[in-house]
């Protein structure tokens, strides 16, 4: 399974100071030298992490894959045309959400999902759908012209009892190989960590891609803090 480390993080630690550090784009390279396999960043309407300026600086520096997660608006459907990413991933977006809470509604938004994802077709941009794992959104990506699928990990991230996570286990499998009949890549996301990646791993042979930012932007801080007062110390001797 490859790892697509998402960077928004980086960008919201940098906002609250409305400094220029810590920079999403110097992070983005540091995860590619470490070995991540793409780049996920989410230009929000409000623009509370990402800014348009860091998307084209990831569209020029990234190497591996540039995944751009936006809502299916005008303004983004613009701005994707115009920076080409790698992939869209079409999320729904709520303003008052502090992180993308649920799966896009393929059902209720699909008369406005076709024509989007085919002008994003047009353009040479391919369209990742983030769906709950049922049958019916998998069937209905591929019905839009997806080429890929995001399952949503959200409720797989909080369940803790072993029974739970084995039939959600089965679940995320069963639309995985589902949408992989029906000529999709599959990859998956949200709420994953350093525990529950470990039983995760096991639907590698169905899924062939995580996309993880929180839990290792947390991480990173953390082990990165002995380093850092070692380095601030050395200078005040
Ligand atoms: N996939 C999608 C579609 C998301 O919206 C997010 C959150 O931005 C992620 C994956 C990553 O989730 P997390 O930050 O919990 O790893």
């Amino acid at each position: 399974m490859r790892l697509a480390v998402n960077v928004d993080h980086i960008a919201t630690l940098r906002n609250a100071r409305k400094e220029q550090e810590p920079d999403p784009v110097t992070a983005a390279h540091l995860a590619e030298l470490a070995g991540a396999a793409g780049i996920v960043c989410h230009l929000r309407e409000d623009r509370r992490h990402i800014q348009d300026r860091d998307l084209r600086l990831l569209r020029q520096t990234v190497k591996t894959k540039l995944d751009l997660e936006m809502a299916a608006t005008e303004e983004m459907l613009r701005i994707a045309i115009q920076t080409k990413p790698d992939l869209v991933t079409l999320v729904p977006e709520r303003r008052e959400e502090l992180t993308t809470e649920g799966g896009l509604d393929v059902k209720a938004k699909r008369a406005a999902l076709k024509p989007f994802i085919a002008e994003l077709c047009r353009n040479g941009v391919p369209t990742s759908l983030f769906i709950e794992a049922d049958e019916e959104s998998v069937k209905i990506a591929a019905d839009l012209g997806a080429t890929h699928i995001e399952l949503h990990t959200g409720l797989y991230s909080r369940l803790r009892k072993p029974d739970d996570i084995e039939r959600e286990l089965a679940r995320l499998r069963e639309a995985a190989t589902l949408g992989r009949k029906l000529g999709l890549t599959v990859v998956a996301g949200h709420g994953l960590n350093y525990i529950n990646i470990v039983p995760f791993a096991s639907l590698s042979d169905v899924i062939e891609e995580v996309s993880i930012g929180h839990a290792i932007i947390a991480r990173a801080a953390l082990v990165g803090i002995e380093r850092a007062v070692r380095d601030m110390i050395q200078l005040l001797k």
